[in-house]
């Protein structure tokens, strides 16, 4: 692939959580995992005009992956795909994506993320962000990741408090989410606040240990 972008393309991994770039191949995971989790998805997620099979078929992918490959080829996202690597096998479980990167002055990423509800309360996503943000802050060149979720989304907000993100700003009306403006709070870390711990996914493991 040919890219520009700083830190892209790339695969990270950890245990059984492997992020990587999308492939045209994902088509009928990605929709058999989407299609499944509409109830468990839709309630936080923008709502473009259509029916959910139909925005998550496996030919809508098509469009997905085409601004995927746009964004990350600009240097403006880093979307990968969340897989789990299990009994010789790795499926496509989940999305995390370092998306509306700003570089210059800013040097600043928003991340938005979701998992498949049939393996939430695995630590997937919170191993996952710990991945990608090291990486950002890394090969990446990012200086600060920011993460914007509704007040009511109770198990979102326990993973960037898990990995000690700082709580930072309140938005009202801040985006069009499940069909209405959506009051949200800002979280944020700077690379600062985990160059003392060794990045974050040394800080999550820390975490981990001490609440298993
Ligand atoms: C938010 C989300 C990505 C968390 O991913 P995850 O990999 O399950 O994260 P964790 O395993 O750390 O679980 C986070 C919290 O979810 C809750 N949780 C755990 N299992 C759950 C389940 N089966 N169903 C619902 N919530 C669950 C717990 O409160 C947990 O916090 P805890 O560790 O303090 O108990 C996932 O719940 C999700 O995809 N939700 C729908 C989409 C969404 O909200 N995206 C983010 C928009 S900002």
């Amino acid at each position: 692939m040919f890219t520009t972008a700083p830190g892209w393309p790339v695969m990270l991994s950890d245990g059984p959580v492997v992020l990587r770039p999308y492939r045209r191949r994902d088509a009928d995971a990605w929709s058999e995992v989407r299609r499944a989790n509409q109830a468990w998805l839709s309630p936080w997620e923008s709502s473009p005009p259509g029916r959910w099979d139909e925005l998550n078929s496996p030919a809508a992918f098509r469009y997905v992956h085409r601004d995927h490959r746009r964004s990350a080829r600009r240097g403006e996202g880093m979307p990968f795909a969340v897989c789990l690597r299990e009994g010789g096998r790795e499926r496509l479980v989940g999305h995390l994506n370092l998306g509306n990167i700003v570089r210059r002055a800013f040097c600043s990423a928003y991340v938005g993320y979701w998992v498949d509800a049939r393996v939430a309360g695995r630590g997937v996503i919170p191993t996952a962000m710990a991945l990608a943000v090291d990486h950002a802050f890394g090969p990446g060149g990012l200086h600060r990741v920011e993460v914007n979720i509704r007040p009511e989304n109770r198990p979102s907000r326990r993973v960037v408090e898990k990995l000690g993100f700082r709580e930072e700003a309140y938005h009202p009306r801040y985006m069009h989410i499940d069909g209405a403006w959506r009051d949200h709070i800002g979280y944020a870390m700077t690379v600062e606040e985990i160059a003392a711990e060794g990045g974050l996914l040394a800080r999550w493991h820390r975490v981990r240990a001490t609440t298993r």
